[in-house]
């Protein structure tokens, strides 16, 4: 069961997630601020967030972050990055 650690607010909150699950998805679950404005679409970039450890956890980057012009690392959309193993990411915060 992959394990997301969340920076924060100043803070640091280590969680369990099920294979699959986007960052969003993980945060809002675990009650994280993160902002969504187009729902989890992948259409504005407000979940952006930047990849602190285990980038190559994440599902490959996908058309929508590539067409957002989200295309280097560390920086990935929390709405399209899917978690296959532990990773650890700071949430931007606007
Ligand atoms: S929530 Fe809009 S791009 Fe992720």
């Amino acid at each position: 069961m992959p394990r997301v650690t969340f920076h924060y607010s100043g803070q640091i909150k280590t969680v369990e997630a099920e294979t699959g699950q986007t960052l969003l998805q993980i945060a809002l679950d675990h009650g994280i601020p993160m902002e969504h404005a187009c729902g989890g679409n992948g259409f504005c970039t407000t979940c952006m967030c930047k990849v602190k450890q285990g980038i190559e956890n994440l599902s490959p980057r996908n058309d929508r972050e590539e067409n957002m012009g989200v295309i280097e690392d560390p920086d990935r959309l929390s709405c399209q990055a899917q978690v296959e193993n532990d990773v650890e990411v700071e949430v931007i915060e606007y």
